[in-house]
């Protein structure tokens, strides 16, 4: 039998050679009459031109595909690129010869046959390996299946959804599609459906997991028709581990680092508005950081800009928190001195100092941190039930020029000052960290689970 396969390798390397007839040299130690008529039966009227079965129905083409690697998974051109061993096969009844062994030809040896025209709609660039030789491979059975493989590494596109990044799961395709022939002339199938794809288990990625993959036959519809196409799916989940501990761990630690700032004496103004000020600039190189590997034109919003985002936020409110602090602070220093000043002058004009001004401003007398402007209005309505000490010194303040310029002067001031400035401070040790808390609780419900 093996003389015979060596037979058909000898005669194709003839036929490359132009000539359709058997060469009439001497074959060695073999019998012309004993193969010839094998040769002549396979290649007779063999027209590389036409397809197998060109007048009785399509050929069908099974497909199976080994992916070797993935190699790089690009954000930003929104493609992959893989190499995969793509084997066809199909049935060539010229190409059949007696006996049930088969025959592997030369590679160079394809241009002598009809093979089909199958590519890849989705690939950016793709090209065949030619180190040594070109990476294909034909083996021809005895019943006429030729079997056809092929490594190749291609670019393919795949349009990716950014808005869960870094949360995120991509499903990719890999499509093949018969070029010139419609599905009258060729049929696509899977050779063995789901398993028809080998080495994406395997397969290690720099940032993704192969989640899952399966496979399916449809058909592409042109202008031109319609055409057989098979398509792999694949969803690759990428693993946030690394985005924890580059991105979010630094954001968080830079957030409660900007607390400390609430436990710092808010006379100590250079260390505050430091830790504020450098805690900000920290926050914003993180941000340009972390989007240095991806597509920033795009307008979608995603996961990581969200909780940068946030974080940013919190930093920055810290650092108003003192902006405020300090400025209640000062003020209320002011005020006092005004009132001061105020009864100091009443009491040298009127020789009474028994009008309790400054004494109605208790300092542990709670205030809304939040609301300083609903003061004034409070202290109007209940000035004569609630408030005695106010009422007190209404009563005798009536008709006296300098007490109700006073007067004025606290209610004006009174819109914008806050009881304990110091108090800004303790409620904020509770409410940044809580509210911070509920936020990230908010945000890792809704893009892990939803
Ligand atoms: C070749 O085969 C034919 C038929 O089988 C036989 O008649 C002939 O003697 C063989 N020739 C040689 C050189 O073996
Ligand atoms: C080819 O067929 C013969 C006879 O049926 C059998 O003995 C032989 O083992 C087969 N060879 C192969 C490789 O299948
Ligand atoms: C042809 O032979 C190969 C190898 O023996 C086998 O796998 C294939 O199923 C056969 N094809 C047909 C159409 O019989
Ligand atoms: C392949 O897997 C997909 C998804 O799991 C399933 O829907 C389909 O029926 C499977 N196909 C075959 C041929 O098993």
């Amino acid at each position: 039998m093996s003389i015979q396969l060596l037979m058909l390798l000898i005669f194709f390397l003839s036929f490359t050679q132009g000539g359709c007839m058997f060469p009439s040299n001497h074959w060695g130690e073999w019998n012309d009459s004993q193969l010839q008529p094998t040769i002549q039966k396979l290649m007779k009227g063999y027209n590389r031109y036409l397809r197998p079965n060109f007048n009785e129905g399509p050929v069908e083409i099974g497909m199976s595909l080994d992916i070797a690697s993935i190699d790089a998974i690009s954000e930003i051109n929104m493609d992959y690129t893989a190499t995969i061993f793509l084997r066809q096969r199909w049935r060539d009844s010229r190409l059949v010869f007696p006996g049930n062994e088969s025959v592997s030809v030369d590679g160079r040896l394809v241009s002598l046959l009809w093979i089909p025209d199958t590519f890849i709609p989705d690939s950016k660039r793709s090209f065949l390996h030619d180190v040594t030789v070109e990476n294909r491979l034909i083996r021809i059975f005895s019943n006429g299946t030729v079997l056809y493989a092929l490594r190749i590494t291609a670019t393919i596109a795949c349009n990716m959804d950014l808005t869960k990044y870094p949360m995120d799961k991509q499903v990719c395709t890999l499509q093949l599609e018969s070029w010139g022939y419609n599905i009258q002339d060729v049929v696509f199938y899977w050779t063995r459906g789901n398993d028809s794809v080998k080495g994406l288990d395997t397969l290690r990625l720099a940032q993704y997991s192969v989640e899952s993959y399966y496979t399916s036959v449809s058909e592409a519809v042109y202008e031109t028709g319609q055409y057989p196409k098979l398509v792999l799916h694949f969803s690759l989940r990428r693993n946030v581990l690394f985005f924890i501990l580059e991105t979010y761990v630094p954001s968080i630690l830079l957030v409660v680092l900007s607390w400390v700032s609430f436990w710092i004496s808010q006379s100590s103004v250079p260390a505050r508005t430091c830790i504020g000020v450098t805690t900000v600039l920290t926050m914003t190189t993180l941000m340009m950081g972390a989007r240095t590997s991806l597509p920033n034109a795009n307008c979608f919003i995603k996961a990581i800009d969200v909780y940068l985002g946030i974080c940013f936020t919190f930093i920055f409110g810290a650092l108003l928190e003192y902006a405020c602090a300090h400025f209640y602070t000062m003020q209320h220093q002011t005020i006092e001195d005004l009132h001061r000043e105020l009864l100091r002058e009443f009491t040298e004009a009127n020789g009474n100092g028994s009008i309790p001004i400054v004494s109605s401003r208790q300092p542990n007398q709670s205030v809304e941190v939040g609301s300083p402007a609903e003061e004034p209005m409070v202290q109007s309505m209940n000035s004569d039930t609630k408030n005695p000490a106010a009422s007190k010194e209404k009563v005798p303040s009536q008709g006296c020029g300098l007490s109700s310029v006073k007067d004025a002067a606290r209610r004006a001031a009174s819109i914008f000052i806050v009881e304990n400035p110091h108090n800004i401070d303790r409620h904020a040790r509770t409410v940044f960290p809580l509210a911070f808390l509920c936020v990230n609780i908010l945000y890792w419900l809704y893009y892990l689970f939803l």
